[in-house]
């Protein structure tokens, strides 16, 4: 059956596709002429992102809230770099949903290295309970509850989602207003990868508020990639990963599924796949890559996958 020659056509149609495709995006930006801000570079997976760069030899400017830790990734970066000039690794603690900041930072870019290939968006922010519980409403294991919620309640979970939305909406919109321009006009090869999230397409209890602010700037970003189809979009959708992501929680929440420095992704494993999905202009990666199995689920079987949810999540009806 192997011996079938349509089955032998498949592998040669593949490598005649791949050799007459474009020249790839390393040929046109190669690894030491990549400029490449990263904005939540201070921990985690952009911390990752910005060390494999500048690693490679990559340009990196790196942006978090806290000074210390932009200073401590600057370090990091600047003994890792292979480049040798003064100004390849640049840092600044800024806001990335303050419009101030973002120009800021835009002109130095400009200044220093005359343009940006790149633009990594991998800031934002957990929430990690119930929204009845974030309006301090009980409710019993179906869902129900005795009590209405109060004004204050009412008002407090505006104010925590408001939060969640600044961070992980509100800054990825302004980020691709401010930056799209300069990427377009500058870079051979322009590309932004949006660090997203499982939970922006397959919802999960307690995560109400973080999977539907961070499924709105999925969508956003998806529909950007349409907009401005002169710059390659890649969006990376991991799983839990592990790290303290979960103690920026805007509501304070506890964390409920098993220990995710133990179970979770590997940090050096989703930063090192978000660098190849760059590189290689892939649009959407799910990690694992399973899970995109598991998204289609959802459309044709949702009990099921509400049922893993629950079980991942120990919220399960007793
Ligand atoms: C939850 O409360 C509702 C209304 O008070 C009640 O009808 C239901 O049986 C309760 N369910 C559980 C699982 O306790
Ligand atoms: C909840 O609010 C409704 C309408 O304001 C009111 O009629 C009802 O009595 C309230 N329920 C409780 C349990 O306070």
């Amino acid at each position: 059956m192997w011996s079938h020659p349509l089955l032998l056509a498949i592998p040669a149609l593949y490598i005649l596709h791949k050799s007459l495709s474009r020249p790839s995006r390393t040929q046109k930006v190669t690894h030491d002429e990549e400029r490449v801000l990263i904005l939540g570079a201070s921990s985690g997976i952009g911390r990752a992102i910005a060390e494999k760069y500048a690693k490679r030899g990559a340009r990196v400017y790196v942006v978090g809230r806290r000074q210390d830790q932009v200073d401590d990734v600057v370090l990091s970066c600047r003994s890792l770099s292979s480049a040798g000039t003064k100004n390849t690794i640049l840092g600044t603690a800024a806001d990335f949903a303050d419009a101030d900041d973002l120009v800021n930072i835009r002109e130095r870019i400009q200044a220093e290295w005359g343009g940006l290939d790149t633009l990594v968006v991998a800031a934002g922010v957990s929430a990690l309970r119930p929204l009845m519980e974030v309006a301090g409403v009980e409710t019993n294991k179906s869902g129900s509850s005795l009590d209405n919620a109060s004004l204050d309640g009412i008002r407090k979970a505006s104010e925590i989602a408001s939060a969640a939305v600044h961070s992980n909406y509100i800054g990825p919109l302004m980020s691709a207003v401010t930056f799209i321009p300069l990427l377009s006009r500058t870079s051979k090869a322009p590309s932004i990868l949006l660090i997203s999230s499982l939970a922006s397409v397959i919802p999960a209890p307690t995560r109400s508020i973080y999977a539907s602010t961070k499924g709105a700037s999925l969508l956003l970003y998806q529909s950007l990639a349409i907009e401005h189809p002169n710059i390659a979009f890649s969006h990376v959708l991991p799983s839990t990963v592990e790290g303290d992501f979960r103690a920026s929680a805007v509501d304070a929440g506890p964390v409920r599924e098993a220990n995710p420095n133990k179970h979770g992704l590997k940090r050096e494993y989703v930063a090192a796949r978000c660098v190849r999905a760059v590189d290689e202009g892939q649009r959407t990666v799910f990690l694992p890559g399973t899970m995109r199995l598991g998204h289609l689920l959802y459309w044709l079987w949702p009990s099921f996958v509400e049922r893993q949810a629950r079980k991942k999540y120990n919220f399960e009806l007793r």
